[in-house]
């Protein structure tokens, strides 16, 4: 069982969703920052099963492939999204579609809290990617978190030797959003959907 917050606030549970396959990922290594800056009664759970989704395709529909089933499974257990993508050609990355297209199939996003934040080793920072991302969860019925926004240009000399963030600023700008979003899942979703384990209501879960 989650522990509340100390001012009593129902725990959340957020899966954190990087949109690249890349062993040394700058955009996972922003979620596993976000999981460490996480206030209490919020907990970011970074989802390393992406790579297992395989291109969409509607004839494997009727028997999803396992790493979809997966997918579904951990964002039913979840009372919230937080995707961090890379920018792709002015875009997102193909395996931020190819996800979309599956869970779309199974109204898996419909009225799921979701919020968006991006790096990049360019001086945009995922303004355009994230732009992009957020209508297409828009198309979908996310419920997507317009503020704080959080693009992160120039990312290679904000991590240490180790690959971590280690940028005060950003790491504040990071914490900032990861409360925001615990506090704005809180308000958007029901009450009744975070007990530890249980799948949220209304999580279109048909396996
Ligand atoms: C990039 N990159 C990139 N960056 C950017 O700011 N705008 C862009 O349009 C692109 N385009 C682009 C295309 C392709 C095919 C690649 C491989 C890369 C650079 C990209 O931001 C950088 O590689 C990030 O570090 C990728 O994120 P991860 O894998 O580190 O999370």
């Amino acid at each position: 069982m989650l522990a509340s917050g100390s001012d009593g606030q129902r725990p959340v549970r957020i899966l954190g969703i990087a949109g690249s396959l890349r062993r040394d990922s700058h955009n996972r290594a922003m979620l596993r920052a976000a999981s460490r800056l996480a206030p209490e009664g919020v907990t970011v759970t970074v989802y390393d099963g992406l790579e297992t989704v395989p291109v969409f395709n509607e004839d494997l529909e009727a028997n999803p492939p396992p790493g979809v089933v997966s997918l579904r499974h951990a964002l039913a257990r979840s009372d919230g999204l937080l995707l961090s993508t890379p920018e792709y050609n002015q875009s997102v990355p193909g395996v931020v579609k190819n996800m979309i297209d599956w869970l779309s199939r199974e109204e898996a996003l419909s009225g799921l809290a979701v919020a968006v934040i991006g790096a990049s080793t360019g001086p945009w920072g995922t303004r355009i990617a994230q732009t992009s991302l957020r209508q297409m969860l828009l198309s979908v019925q996310a419920v997507v978190m317009s503020d704080p926004t959080l693009f992160v240009p120039d990312v290679e000399a904000l991590l240490d030797g180790h690959g971590e963030l280690a940028d005060e600023q950003t790491s504040r700008r990071l914490r900032q959003v990861v409360s925001s979003f615990g506090d704005w899942i809180r308000l958007v979703t029901p009450s009744d959907s975070s007990s530890a384990g249980a799948p949220r209501s209304g999580a279109g879960l048909s396996v």
